[in-house]
């Protein structure tokens, strides 16, 4: 049997290069060697913004047009929105009855989270009793389908070691070794970075969407920041301080298109313009096929809705198996 796999992605819309590079590519290889559960974590949006829902569902759906568009196959992997498996409430319940409170407490994300919400106007600013059991909410995503691997980002590794402790506390309390500890999978996968040189976000305006067409892609390029010291076409160039451009380059050229605009920089044979104008149309290239099929799933919303409902119906019979386990465990009525 293959082993499993649990990760989710928050539904912040369409989703942008940072996201596919990152985190979906990995994805899609994966499915093939392992048992996926890919769900979309409404309830985690919630934590933080649950007096913004006004486009909840439009923005699911945004994610999963994004991941089916990039290859996540529903025929392979079991894609779900967490809010359609109450079983991982249900977990959540008994998990939060055996988190001390201070293993919670410590965690290093939620106090970034509280500064980020201190900063902001309006009622989302404290931190509510849903923010703070986020981690172990988290815990029971994984531990729903007693998953052995959890391929996350470095930033979450410090939670998926907090699914460990749990699931080890769980098992020593009711004397079994029913959960595994899952391990985090880190994606060695490289970071691209936004247009302006800073880290590719929704929020920073830096982003280049999955789903942008090649004329905005193509616009967006252009705006990439390039080699600061570069004034005139032909000055020589130095692609390794060039600062978004030759990154791009070294992430969607092949080596030996790298190889020629290294030199033809070096040597001022090509100008920052004309370079943006083939990184582009490169850009474009790869994500051809990705945008048509998603420009597919746009024209019939409902194959999207029945995905998710049948990905969500297919994990909620795994979870249910867990669930009755795990209340035979505690010894629940
Ligand atoms: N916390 C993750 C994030 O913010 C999303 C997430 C929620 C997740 N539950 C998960 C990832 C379970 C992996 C497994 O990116």
């Amino acid at each position: 049997m293959k082993q499993k796999i649990v990760s989710g992605m928050r539904p912040t819309g369409k989703l942008h290069l940072g996201h596919y590079l990152g985190v979906i590519d990995n994805w899609v290889k994966l499915q093939n060697d392992y048992d996926c559960y890919f769900f979309i974590a409404d309830w985690h949006a919630l934590t933080t913004k649950y007096d913004k829902t006004e486009n909840m569902i439009d923005d699911v759906r945004n994610v999963a047009m994004d991941w089916l568009a990039s290859g996540i196959d529903p025929q392979k992997s079991t894609i779900y929105v967490q809010s359609l498996v109450p079983e991982t409430a249900e977990l959540h319940i008994y998990l939060s009855m055996i988190t001390p409170q201070n293993w919670v407490e410590r965690d290093p994300t939620l106090k970034d989270m509280a500064k980020i919400l201190k900063s902001k106007e309006g009622i989302g600013t404290q931190v509510n009793y849903g923010l703070m059991g986020y981690p172990v909410l988290m815990t029971a995503d994984i531990l729903t389908f007693n998953a052995e691997f959890v391929p996350v980002g470095i930033d979450q590794v410090a939670h998926v070691e907090l699914t460990r402790d749990i699931a080890r506390r769980f098992n020593h309390i009711y004397k079994t070794e029913f959960f595994n500890e899952p391990q985090p999978k880190l994606n060695n996968c490289s970071l691209i970075c936004g247009l302006d040189g800073n880290k590719m976000g929704k929020s920073f305006n830096n982003d280049i969407k999955i789903s942008d067409t090649e004329e905005v892609t193509a616009k967006k390029v252009m705006t990439a920041i390039t080699d600061r010291s570069r004034l005139r076409k032909d000055d020589l160039g130095h692609p390794d301080e060039c600062e978004v451009a030759f990154k791009y380059w070294k992430i969607f050229g092949t080596e030996d298109e790298i190889a020629t605009v290294r030199e033809e920089c070096e040597k001022g044979l090509r100008g920052c313009a004309q370079c943006k104008r083939e990184l582009g149309a490169k850009i474009n290239a790869r994500f051809a096929e990705i945008r048509e099929k998603r420009a597919y799933y746009e024209a019939h919303p409902e194959i999207v809705d029945k995905i998710i409902r049948d990905g969500s119906e297919k994990a909620r019979i795994e979870a249910q198996k867990v669930l009755k386990e795990v209340r035979s465990i505690i010894k629940m009525y």
